[in-house]
């Protein structure tokens, strides 16, 4: 936890970790027993070897997890919960004296848990129960596990419940992902303002993260920031370290990692063009009316198919199309131009677990026809946190295919030409489900 927030009230963190740890062993209770289980053993994770190399990749702690304990600098650590028990935490403390060795942590969440400290893997296996045969373990299997007589690993049915389980956000993980949040907002502000001062992609995202106060390998995914004709590639990697020879305009889309939870934000900037930035302006409004379709029992699919009619008739305006919206969508037109899902489930995971399962059972529900990557198809309940990201774009890939089709007629050529420099536009906001509303927690951050 590195924000100030939980420094500044470990008290209100602490009861709200309570209530959230209470709700995960209620729900791995209900689990196990409807699964057959007795215990649970989950395991942390950790980083594999580099080939022929001493060095290890960076730690990326397993989801799981971290759903128990904010602790995601600790590889090789177990959680062990027997139903009525307090949770036991093996904490991996190598004695080794290269590396620091983690310290047992106490903080708001430490006094939920027996900690134990085990310098390896077999101290850790002599802490847990000699009989383990209805326990179930999650995570990545590793090479001793099969002598430790777990009697399943990761079994589908369990996994299923949990997994569907995560998709309501208890109060302390909407506190997190507003904590997450607050740290992006800060980012955004400093990467938009290095922008202005005409710094490069790579200079950008230094004053991304210097804001946000986090490593590269404590930000929950790669930071997307594109320059120009660089927003067009969904998901662009490359940060050049030249500047370009003109500047048109930033796609932006980076998250900060608060207790591990995750935020997502795209936000994009025009430099100095009046008509792209009344663009922006008038996505802007699209996406905020999407937004307030988030609400408790709404289906993720009309929301999808509702900013598909809505991106249609923005590039009927815009005059990037010549076909009605109606033509747009019946043809499948629009998808030329924004070939993505309008968003998914968040949390611990960028792209959250169970956005198309059934139930808790598992199952899955379909996508519409010709929206291949929706990756949430559910409807929402009380807490469920997703992204609302529409966005459009100018994809020479997709611009070719459909320059050869019938569709290709409906395009304005000469308008796709003019803005294409500009790469595309995305917005994107991390918004909770709540009965008959909802919580915008990007728009929260960027204005407190
Ligand atoms: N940052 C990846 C996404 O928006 O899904
Ligand atoms: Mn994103
Ligand atoms: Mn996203």
């Amino acid at each position: 936890m590195t924000s100030t927030a939980a420094k500044q009230n470990p008290e209100s963190w602490s009861t709200l970790f309570a209530a959230h740890l209470e709700a995960v062993k209620k729900r791995s209770a209900v689990a196990l027993s409807a699964t057959g289980y007795d215990a649970l053993l989950v395991h942390a994770g950790t980083p594999p070897l580099l080939f022929q190399d001493d060095h290890h990749l960076p730690f990326k702690v397993q989801a799981p997890f971290k759903v128990w304990t904010p602790l995601t600098d600790a590889p090789d650590s177990f959680v062990y919960f027997v139903p009525g028990r307090k949770p036991l935490l093996l904490l991996h403390a190598p004695v080794d004296y290269w590396h620091k060795s983690p310290e047992l942590p106490r903080t708001y969440w430490s006094d939920a848990f027996d900690i134990v400290s085990c310098p390896d893997r077999a101290a850790a296996r002599g802490a847990l129960p000699k009989d383990m045969a209805r326990t179930a373990f999650i995570g990545e299997p590793f090479g001793e596990l099969v002598s430790w007589g777990v009697g399943s690993i990761n079994p589908e049915h369990l996994m299923a419940q949990l997994d569907y389980s995560r998709a309501a956000k208890t109060p302390y993980e909407v506190a997190a992902l507003l904590e997450a949040n607050v740290l992006g907002a800060r980012g955004h502000a400093a990467a938009e303002k290095a922008f202005r001062a005409g710094g490069s992609e790579f200079d950008i995202g230094l004053a991304f993260m210097a804001a946000c106060g986090l490593r590269e390998r404590e930000l929950p995914y790669n930071p997307i920031i594109a320059l120009n004709e660089g927003g067009a590639v969904l998901h662009y990697q490359v940060q050049m370290r030249e500047k370009p020879a003109r500047f048109h305009s930033l796609l932006i889309d980076a998250g900060a990692e608060f207790a591990g939870y995750a935020s997502d934000i795209t936000r994009t900037h025009s430099f100095d063009n009046a008509e792209f930035a009344a663009l922006i302006k008038r996505f802007d409004e699209l996406q905020l009316k999407l937004c307030a379709q988030v609400r408790v029992g709404a289906d993720w699919r009309d929301i999808h198919q509702s900013s598909y009619r809505a991106i249609s008739e923005f590039l009927r305006e815009a005059d990037v199309i010549s076909a009605s919206a109606d033509e747009a969508v019946d043809t499948a037109l629009t998808s030329v131009f924004y070939p993505h899902g309008i968003g998914h489930l968040l949390g611990l995971q960028v792209h959250d677990v169970g956005g198309r399962q059934r139930d808790p059972a598992g199952g899955e529900i379909e996508r519409p026809y010709n929206h291949p990557f929706l990756r949430l198809t559910r409807k929402l309940e009380d807490g469920c946190v997703v992204t609302v990201e529409p966005g459009f774009y100018f994809i020479d890939q997709l611009l070719a295919e459909a320059r050869a089709k019938p569709i290709g007629q409906k395009i304005n050529w000469a308008r796709v030409e003019q803005l294409k420099p500009f790469g595309g536009i995305r917005i994107e906001d991390n918004v909770v489900a709540r009965v008959g509303t909802h919580e915008n927690l990007t728009r929260m951050a960027f204005s407190s």
